[in-house]
């Protein structure tokens, strides 16, 4: 493995394989696994719009991919029974791409921006009164002749999803009424959902492979889900069929996953970090050139986990590396970095 090769390190955790996640996407919120006291919130206040014949108020949900926003927002919209639309911030450009969904929705439906901190920041006003008051004003006409019009919106639920509230602007946060921030799942929590999932995939899986594939899943129920699907083939090609601690293992060793749940680029930044750049700080840019890997893609997917795991550090000059990376691969701890610890 060379620091600087601007290989691109497979991952399993950003691959597109839809059809799987489609199957396996829970339906309802009963089969939502973990996230009690926000599945909690979101019954009581989906239940009450029910009665009253409301529309929900709108929901943002944040956290790192693959925690299931996109599953709740579905769930939602299956909850009060209403029509679903879905669409994301980079997709809409212009003021009338709002418009026309929004003039289009059946009463009550929700209406799912996904990466809602990407949305231009012109059109983010746009939102405002619509959210507000369901009133869009849009100009018609050009120049001189060019007059405001207000389309009345029929009653919806905006539901925001995205991995950095941090990005979103105040006014925009706002006018949430529900705000939730999705936690990394438990163990348990992820052995049942890949119990779920075996159950709907027809895997034999057992509660030590269960837990086995749980333990090095970094929370993420997505990543939990592709490493099933991955032991399963292990177990099918290599074993008898079903996936038990001793072929999950095996599995993972062959994907180089570690006992944390760190994979190549996982261990990859962390060696930048601790070698190249003797413990850091190390600016975002400079790590992202020297991995090879996307910018956004680090601080989205790798970073979080590695944070949770006391692994590396924020800094106000860029990330750092704690003990615990050294420790993890096995490295000398430098002197000169002593002082950060
Ligand atoms: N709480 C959960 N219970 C069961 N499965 C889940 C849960 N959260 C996520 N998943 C699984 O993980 C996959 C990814 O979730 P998704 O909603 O797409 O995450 P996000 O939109 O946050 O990236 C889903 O297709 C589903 O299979
Ligand atoms: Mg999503």
């Amino acid at each position: 493995m060379s620091g600087v090769s601007g290989e691109r390190i497979q991952t399993p955790y950003l691959a597109d394989e839809d059809d799987f996640e489609v199957t396996l996407r829970p339906r309802r919120l009963e089969e939502f696994v973990g996230q009690l006291q926000l599945k909690e919130q979101l019954s009581v206040a989906i239940e009450a719009a029910n009665a009253r014949g409301e529309a929900l108020d709108h929901v943002l949900l944040a956290g790192p991919p693959g925690l299931g926003k996109t599953s709740l927002a579905q769930i939602i919209a299956a909850e009060l029974g209403v029509s679903f639309i879905h669409t994301a911030g980079p997709a809409l450009e212009r003021k009338g791409d709002i418009a026309s969904f929004l003039s289009s929705l059946e009463p009550r439906s929700v209406f799912f921006v996904d990466e809602i901190h990407r949305l231009p920041r012109a059109l983010e006003e746009t939102f405002y009164p619509a959210m507000e008051d369901q009133r869009l004003p849009i100009t018609v006409g050009q120049g001189a002749g060019a007059r405001v019009v207000t389309l009345e919106l029929p009653p919806f639920t905006l539901v925001g999803a995205t991995t950095r509230s941090g990005l979103l602007t105040t006014p925009l946060r706002d006018r949430f009424g529900i705000q939730a921030r999705l936690d990394p799942y438990t163990h348990e929590e992820l052995a049942a959902i890949v119990a779920r999932a075996a159950r709907i995939l027809d895997v034999e899986l057992d509660d030590g492979g269960a837990m086995a594939i749980a333990s090095r899943s970094r929370g993420t129920p997505r990543v939990a889900n592709r490493l099933l699907k991955r032991a399963r083939d292990y177990a099918e090609v290599r074993g008898d069929g079903r996936v038990s601690a001793d072929t999950a293992y095996a599995a993972l060793a062959l994907l180089e996953v570690d006992a944390l749940g760190l994979d190549r680029l996982d261990r990859e930044i962390l060696r930048v970090i601790c070698v190249k750049f003797a413990g850091g700080p190390v600016g975002l840019s400079t790590l992202s050139v020297a991995v090879g890997e996307e910018r956004d893609t680090i601080e989205d997917v790798y970073e979080p986990y590695l944070l949770q795991l006391g692994m590396i550090k924020r800094t106000p000059r860029g990330r750092a590396a704690t003990h615990h990376a050294y420790e993890h691969l096995g490295l000398d701890l430098p002197d000169v970095s002593a002082a950060l610890f």
